[in-house]
């Protein structure tokens, strides 16, 4: 695990004075996450110098890539007097698990309304782990139905604060915008080679987004390469350059010198297969590899299906002998998943519970 929460700021600060003391953070995340070679995976990958940020260990509490993004978000909504945060996801969704773990850490309620996804042994996993964590989770069912049982919900809890499905925006961003300062820092210490292209899942593109403005402005000419995860009308060119201009400008607001444009950029749309969360042969294929790269069982949503964009990226001569970085979004951290917490979730979520699995 990384070294303890000792932060008293995120390196942002220092690199954009003008945020300090204007925007809210609070320490949650245990950084710097290692930098460490994909040697478990080298022979799968047909290819060796594949580097990884391993982001799955970021907290004891729960890791992936909501922990950098929380530093911001839950310090505003508890800056804003909020008690109670509401938030949507799938069933699987690890943006809801975040939420449920820090969240509660944090001394926050947490009310959650779920759609629809394939069901999964992570999804299984997923229910118990957020419902143990002390989450009331709602069964939204389709989206258009989760979308007003989560507005029902925001409108009639107490103290709300409203988390939208990945959690992603101009203030969430900036957690991004600070890792890669730190990996900056990892890449001087010479921990690692300076990536030519960082691969990620990509759903809300807050993280792409973040690592492509944080290249832009330390001045390397590396390409982000962004798994669509979810459907096109979520992830696409033009959300990405509306949330990375939101973002620019979000910054500009309190550092008004600091010049932020996007490195180069791609999404790789092959690994999606028939969308968000369905698995793939591919992926199925690939979840060994996950399991050897983060020393847990992966997941058909994020993880493997990264792995098999990665994989591709890697046979693509265009690729041949540029340093390659995995930025892992998926958290290592398996929290606790208490059987008997089945009786606090409505039967809807119940049922899945013993539904039968497709991975
Ligand atoms: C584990 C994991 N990886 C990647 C992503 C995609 O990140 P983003 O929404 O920033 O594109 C998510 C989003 O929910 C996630 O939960």
């Amino acid at each position: 695990m990384p070294r303890s929460l000792t932060r008293t700021a995120p390196l942002l600060f220092d690199a954009m004075p003008g945020l300090a003391g204007r925007v809210p953070w609070r320490p949650l995340a245990h950084t710097p996450t290692p930098v460490e070679p994909c040697d478990a995976i080298a022979g799968w990958l047909g290819r060796g110098d594949v580097w990884m940020k391993r982001d799955d260990l970021i907290s004891p509490i729960y890791g992936g890539n909501k922990v950098r993004r929380y530093e911001f978000v839950l310090a505003d909504a508890a800056e804003r007097g909020a008690t109670c945060l509401v938030t949507a996801g799938g069933i699987a969704s690890t943006q809801v698990m975040a939420t449920a773990l820090l969240g509660a850490s944090e001394g926050f309620s947490v009310l959650a309304v779920l759609f629809d996804q394939p069901v999964t042994r992570f999804a299984q996993q997923a229910l118990l782990v957020s419902a143990t964590a002390g989450a009331q989770l709602i069964y939204g069912g389709g989206y258009g139905r989760t979308t007003w049982r989560t507005l029902w919900t925001w409108q009639r809890a107490s103290k709300p604060y409203l988390i939208l499905p990945g959690a992603a925006g101009p203030l969430a961003n900036l957690g991004y915008l600070d890792a890669m300062i730190e990996l900056d820092g990892q890449v001087r210490a010479g921990l690692c080679p300076r990536p030519d292209v960082i691969v990620l899942p990509s759903g809300s593109s807050g993280t792409l987004v973040a690592l492509a403005l944080g290249a832009s402005w330390l001045g390397w000419p590396t390409e982000i390469v962004g798994v669509r995860i979810t459907s096109l009308l979520a992830c696409n060119r033009l959300t990405i350059n509306y949330l990375a201009r939101a973002t620019a400008r979000f910054i500009q607001r309190f550092s008004p010198s600091v010049r932020l444009g996007m490195t180069r950029y791609r999404l790789l749309h092959e690994a999606i297969g028939s969308g968000y969360g369905h698995p793939t042969p591919e992926a199925i294929e690939a979840l060994p590899q996950v399991k050897a790269l983060l020393g847990v069982p992966g997941e058909v949503t994020y993880s493997a299906k990264t792995l098999v964009g990665l994989r591709a990226l890697c046979r693509d001569p265009y690729y041949r002998g540029k340093n390659l970085l995995l930025w892992n979004t998926l958290s290592s951290v398996q929290p606790p998943a208490d059987p008997s917490m089945a009786s606090r979730l409505p039967p809807e979520l119940q049922r899945l519970l013993n539904a039968p699995v497709i991975a």
